[in-house]
């Protein structure tokens, strides 16, 4: 059984007395727990715009904002029970966009008005930016369909839209070259067009490849038919590098285990030398050389090498000294390698 507060039994009796009324004349059902002058507040059941004291944002489950705040009751209760209303916006509003959206309208929508501002996020969370060319293409250009409120689902996929582009290419012919449907592995989706902007990620092309044509490299040959090899485009300049002279010396030819793509082919680091043959770049002989050629005195055979063009300047006879009691010790590079094979004690 429901208990009137006092302050609640007050009003109400204070109510009917002053309207002339009696509990009979209640229209709303006894279900109703506001009080009547929450509501009612002048000599007419009339309900006016004015209307401060009953709060439907706070004593309901439903917010009045926007739009919704200037209307009429009876444009949303029917009946003076207040009962029965749904409260999300499709219970009110008819679906325009034919469930091609969802249901749920608050994700673009607010009762101010039907305009949406939100177009580019709401691309961005369905994984399409409208970015590059796209921003000024018209949304029934994508969205093709008799009805411009109806959003059939796209995919995402460039070849949806743009199979007759790829098809129709010709320099390269995209279809000869055997090049992929996924064009943003080579087309980045924020350029304005095709042909800019091409990202060579399969060869990065810095330093010494910066600012070539493509004719340079891809010759005339289909885009897909070349090899990342160094040696394959620069077998000519392996053949002529006299200083050192790689041929003779028979320098490995994948240039990669001693040169980048920096400009003139220098400085040449050859990493592999510490592990395979006496440490140049760690250990105490870091730093300590100019050219290979300070060891290697012989240019044209890398297997002979000099310590004590160095190490007499210490003088011979100090090392000698150094040595005194190091049986087998002689003043010859081999055999200071044969003892010190990593530059160290
Ligand atoms: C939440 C607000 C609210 C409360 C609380 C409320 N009413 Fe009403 N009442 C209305 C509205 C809205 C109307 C319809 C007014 C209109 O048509 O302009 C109305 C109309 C009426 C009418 C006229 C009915 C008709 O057919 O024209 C009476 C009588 C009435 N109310 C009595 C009461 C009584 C008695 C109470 C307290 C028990 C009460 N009301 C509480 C909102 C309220
Ligand atoms: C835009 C539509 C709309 C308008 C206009 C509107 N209401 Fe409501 N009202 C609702 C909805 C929706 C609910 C139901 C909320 C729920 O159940 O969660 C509701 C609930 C109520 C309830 C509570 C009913 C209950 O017992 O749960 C009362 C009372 C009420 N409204 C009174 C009013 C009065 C008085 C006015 C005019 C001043 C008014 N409403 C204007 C939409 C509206
Ligand atoms: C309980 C019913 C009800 C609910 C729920 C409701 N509305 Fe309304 N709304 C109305 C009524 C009635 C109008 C007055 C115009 C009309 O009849 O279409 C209106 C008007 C509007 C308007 C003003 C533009 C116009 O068509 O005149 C907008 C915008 C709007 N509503 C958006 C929303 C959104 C967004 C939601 C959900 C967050 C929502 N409404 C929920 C009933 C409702
Ligand atoms: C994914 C976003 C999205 C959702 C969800 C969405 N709408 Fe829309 N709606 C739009 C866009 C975009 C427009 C066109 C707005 C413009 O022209 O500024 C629009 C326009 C409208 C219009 C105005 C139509 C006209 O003739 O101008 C109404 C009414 C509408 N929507 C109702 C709804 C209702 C009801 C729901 C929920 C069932 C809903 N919308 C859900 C995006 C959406
Ligand atoms: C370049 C093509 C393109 C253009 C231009 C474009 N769209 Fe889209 N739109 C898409 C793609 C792709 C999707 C995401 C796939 C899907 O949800 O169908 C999408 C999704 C949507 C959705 C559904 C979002 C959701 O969350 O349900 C709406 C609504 C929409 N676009 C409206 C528009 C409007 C309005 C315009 C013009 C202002 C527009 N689009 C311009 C391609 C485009
Ligand atoms: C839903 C359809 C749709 C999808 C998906 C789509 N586009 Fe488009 N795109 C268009 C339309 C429509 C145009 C404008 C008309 C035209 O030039 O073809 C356009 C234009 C372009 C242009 C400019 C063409 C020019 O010649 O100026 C580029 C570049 C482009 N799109 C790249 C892409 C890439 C990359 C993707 C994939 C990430 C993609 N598009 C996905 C519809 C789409
Ligand atoms: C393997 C890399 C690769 C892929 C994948 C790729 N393209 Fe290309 N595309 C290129 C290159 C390289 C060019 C020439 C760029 C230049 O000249 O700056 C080009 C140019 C184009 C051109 C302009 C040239 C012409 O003859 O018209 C169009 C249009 C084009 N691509 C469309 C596409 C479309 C559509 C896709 C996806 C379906 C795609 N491409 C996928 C590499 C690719
Ligand atoms: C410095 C030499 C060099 C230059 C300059 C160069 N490329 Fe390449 N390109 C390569 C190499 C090497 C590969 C092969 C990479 C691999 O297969 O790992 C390649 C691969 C490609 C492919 C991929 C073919 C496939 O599907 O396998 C395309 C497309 C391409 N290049 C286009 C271009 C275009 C367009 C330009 C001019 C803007 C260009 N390249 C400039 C060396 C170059
Ligand atoms: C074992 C290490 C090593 C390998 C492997 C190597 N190079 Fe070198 N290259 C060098 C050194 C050291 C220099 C001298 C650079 C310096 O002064 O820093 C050099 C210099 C050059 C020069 C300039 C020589 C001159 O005479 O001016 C060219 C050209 C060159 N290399 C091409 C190549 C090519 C092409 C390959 C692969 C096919 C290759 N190199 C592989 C170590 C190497
Ligand atoms: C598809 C052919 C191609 C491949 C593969 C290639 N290059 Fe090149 N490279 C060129 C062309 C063309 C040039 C510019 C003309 C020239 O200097 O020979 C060049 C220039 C260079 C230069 C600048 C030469 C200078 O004189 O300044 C260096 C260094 C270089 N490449 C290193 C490399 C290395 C290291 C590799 C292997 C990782 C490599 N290249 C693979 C074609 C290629
Ligand atoms: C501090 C002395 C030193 C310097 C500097 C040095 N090397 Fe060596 N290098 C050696 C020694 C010692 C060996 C012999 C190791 C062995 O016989 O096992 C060797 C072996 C080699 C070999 C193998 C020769 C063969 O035919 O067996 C090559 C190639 C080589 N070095 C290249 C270079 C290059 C290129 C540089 C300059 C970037 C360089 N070295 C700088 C000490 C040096
Ligand atoms: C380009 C000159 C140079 C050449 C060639 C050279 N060294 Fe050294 N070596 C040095 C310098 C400089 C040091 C560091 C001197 C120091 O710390 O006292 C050093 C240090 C050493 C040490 C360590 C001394 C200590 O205090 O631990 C040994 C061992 C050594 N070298 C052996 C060799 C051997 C073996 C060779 C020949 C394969 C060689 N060096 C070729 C310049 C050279
Ligand atoms: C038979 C082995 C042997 C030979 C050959 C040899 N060394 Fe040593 N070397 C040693 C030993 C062992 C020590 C440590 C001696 C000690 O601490 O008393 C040493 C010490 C050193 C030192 C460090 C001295 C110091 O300041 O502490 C240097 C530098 C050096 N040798 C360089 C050379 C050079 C250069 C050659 C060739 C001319 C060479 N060694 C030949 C075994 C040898």
């Amino acid at each position: 059984m429901y208990r009137l507060s006092q302050s609640k039994l007050i009003a109400l009796v204070f109510s009917f007395m002053f309207l002339g009324l009696n509990a009979q004349d209640n229209p709303h059902g006894k279900d109703l727990k506001i009080d009547c002058n929450k509501c009612h507040n002048s000599g007419s059941w009339k309900i006016t715009s004015e209307n401060k004291l009953f709060n439907h944002s706070k004593e309901t489950g439903f917010e009045l904002e926007g739009q919704h705040q200037k209307l009429e009751c009876k444009r949303c209760h029917q009946d003076l029970s207040f009962k029965g209303l749904g409260s999300q916006c499709v219970d009110c509003h008819t679906d325009v966009h034919q469930m091609s959206v969802g249901n749920d309208c608050k994700r673009c929508h607010n009762s101010e008005n039907w305009f949406v501002k939100n177009i580019a996020d709401i691309h961005s969370e369905n994984g399409f930016l409208l970015e590059g060319a796209h921003v000024t293409v018209s949304c029934i250009d994508c969205h093709k369909s008799s009805n411009t409120l109806v959003w059939n689902r796209l995919t995402g996929q460039c070849i949806s839209c743009h199979n007759s582009e790829y098809v129709n290419t010709q320099n390269p012919n995209h279809v000869q070259a055997g090049f992929g449907t996924n064009c943003i592995e080579c087309h980045a989706p924020q350029s304005p067009a095709w042909k800019s902007d091409f990202f060579h990620y399969f060869f990065p092309l810095t330093q010494g490849h910066d600012g070539l044509t493509c004719v340079q490299c891809h010759q005339n040959k289909p885009y897909n038919q070349i090899s990342s090899e160094c040696i394959s485009c620069h077998q000519a300049d392996y053949n002529s590098a006299s200083n050192p002279n790689h041929k003779q010396l028979g320098f490995p030819t994948d240039c990669t285990k001693c040169h980048t793509t920096q400009s003139g082919w220098a400085p040449a680091k050859y990493d592999d030398h510490d592990a395979d043959f006496f440490p140049i770049y760690s250990g105490n002989h870091k730093g300590a050389w100019n050219k290979c050629t300070d060891c290697h005195t012989n240019s044209s055979n890398f297997a002979l090498f000099s310590c004590v063009d160095c190490h007499e300047h210490n003088d011979q006879a100090d090392l000698a000294d150094e040595h005194d009691d190091v049986k087998g010790y002689i003043f010859q590079s081999k055999a200071c390698f044969e003892c010190h094979p990593k530059g160290s004690e």
